[in-house]
């Protein structure tokens, strides 16, 4: 069984998958770390996270880096968000994340299109979102514990900017897929959250 759990930056689709990993024994893949290691690489080698063959450069990051606290930060959040929009960066991870989702016993995986590019056949698909003040919110409060000295109002302007980027690009966009089912916890407690998740996982099994 193949879980794609999509959504904007800071809708708790992470804590969500992890979640379900937890609960039904399936492995998960933050698919958001990938491009943030192309970011992360893309600056530490000097070359422009803007330009599509500088990018697809920098995806030949060493599996090492996936496991740097840096690439949390809002920072790479932000590269990943600038890398993700070239074709040779998105077609560079592809393969990567397919195998993945292929796994025998299943598997999870979050991130922009899993739904809708990666794993289109997916047996359950969640999309999940929360208000713009909700998310920023929350992703102020992590990146604060994180030792990062953010207003308030920084983190909710990067959070539209890539919203705006994330939807409006050529490849991949941010979109609902048609058959996900949306998952809206601006109200709910992550354990509310992942409630509703495990009963729709449930429901389509
Ligand atoms: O989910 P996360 O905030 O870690 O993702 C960072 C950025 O990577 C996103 O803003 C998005 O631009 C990009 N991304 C993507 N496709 C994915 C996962 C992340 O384009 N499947």
């Amino acid at each position: 069984m193949i879980i794609a759990v999509d959504g904007p930056t800071a809708s708790g689709k992470g804590t969500i998958a992890r979640g379900l990993g937890k609960h039904f024994g399936l492995p998960v893949l933050d698919t958001g770390l990938l491009y943030r290691a192309v970011g992360l690489q893309a600056r530490k080698m000097g070359l422009d996270p803007d330009d599509p063959m500088d990018a697809a450069r920098a995806t030949e990051f060493p599996d090492m880096l996936l496991k740097e606290p840096e690439l949390r930060t809002v920072a790479c959040g932000a590269l990943a968000s600038r890398v993700s929009v070239h074709k040779r960066v998105r077609a560079a991870l592809l393969e990567r994340q397919r195998k993945f989702a292929a796994q025998p016993g299943g598997a999870i995986l979050d991130g922009r299109d899993i739904g809708t590019v990666i794993a289109p056949d997916a047996e359950v698909k969640l999309f999940v979102t929360a208000s713009l003040e909700a998310r920023a919110r929350r992703r102020h409060a992590e990146s604060h514990s994180r030792g990062e000295k953010l207003t308030l109002d920084q983190v909710m302007d990067d959070l539209a900017k890539r919203d705006e980027r994330d939807r409006n690009r050529a490849e991949a966009p941010l979109l609902q897929a048609e058959d996900a089912l949306l998952l809206d916890n601006s109200d709910m407690t992550p354990a509310e959250a992942l409630q509703a998740a495990i009963d729709a996982v449930e429901q389509a099994m």
